[in-house]
């Protein structure tokens, strides 16, 4: 096959994988950026979290895939002018190729304060009904040792919530299975009316990856 010439194993493996893969055909043939599409709709689908006119903020939005999910969804080009219009604000610290209806901040750190200035101008009244988050750092192959990467990470949503997510509001992120998911979950807990977890059929059933569905948003009282 021409696609595996001059590849390594590893990458002859991937390449097939990748053509064996339904969500990858699915995704060219409905133009999304990437198959991580597939997971958004299937959480959307079952909780119904974006709506039109919502404001979202879509965390590790390269290439842009669930920013594309939440354009759609929140009516964020005007397609249907019928509903509203919503908000999509995606960041990353890669580049992301613009799409019609969505800010994207490229190369910005969503732990950074200077991105979270940003964020505030960029959403109406400062304000998210939605946060997403499919965000991961780089893996080194050391399991735990990612997995508390991932969690620090998601730790740092929770802090954002509390600058921009409107009360009622939700909470999606992606965290990879271990030891510090329970610290996760009980620290959503305190903040959510409700934090469940999810295993889109999307998400490779080899992958440790899973989704935490945080909604109904108190904001702590300071
Ligand atoms: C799995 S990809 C996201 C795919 C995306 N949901 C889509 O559908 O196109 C994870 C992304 O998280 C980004 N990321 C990791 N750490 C980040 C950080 N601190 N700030 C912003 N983006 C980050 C990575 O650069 C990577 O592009």
């Amino acid at each position: 096959m021409k696609k595996l010439k001059g590849k390594t194993v590893a990458e002859q493996r991937w390449v097939l994988r990748q053509l064996k893969d339904p969500y990858v055909k699915a995704s060219h043939v409905q133009n999304f950026r990437c198959r991580s599409a597939f997971k958004l709709l299937e959480i959307d689908d079952k909780f119904r979290l974006l709506q039109p006119g919502h404001s979202v903020v879509d965390c590790g939005a390269a290439p842009g895939a669930w920013s594309q999910v939440a354009v759609q969804r929140v009516n964020s080009v005007g397609t249907d002018p019928e509903l509203r219009r919503g908000t999509v604000v995606g960041i990353d610290l890669l580049n992301i190729p613009p799409l019609e209806g969505a800010h994207f901040l490229s190369s910005h750190d969503v732990t950074h304060p200077a991105t979270h200035a940003k964020l505030l101008d960029l959403l109406p009244n400062g304000q998210a009904h939605v946060i997403l988050s499919d965000m991961a750092p780089n893996a080194s192959g050391f399991r735990e040792m990612d997995h508390e990467k991932l969690i620090t990470m998601c730790f740092s949503l929770i802090d954002l919530a509390e600058m921009i997510l409107q009360p009622g509001g939700s909470l999606v992120c992606k965290y990879w299975d271990g030891g510090l998911t329970h610290k996760l979950q009980e620290k959503l807990s305190n903040v959510f009316g409700s934090v469940r977890t999810f295993k889109p059929h999307a998400s490779r059933k080899d992958s440790a990856e899973k989704y935490l569905l945080a909604r109904m948003y108190r904001k702590p009282v300071k």
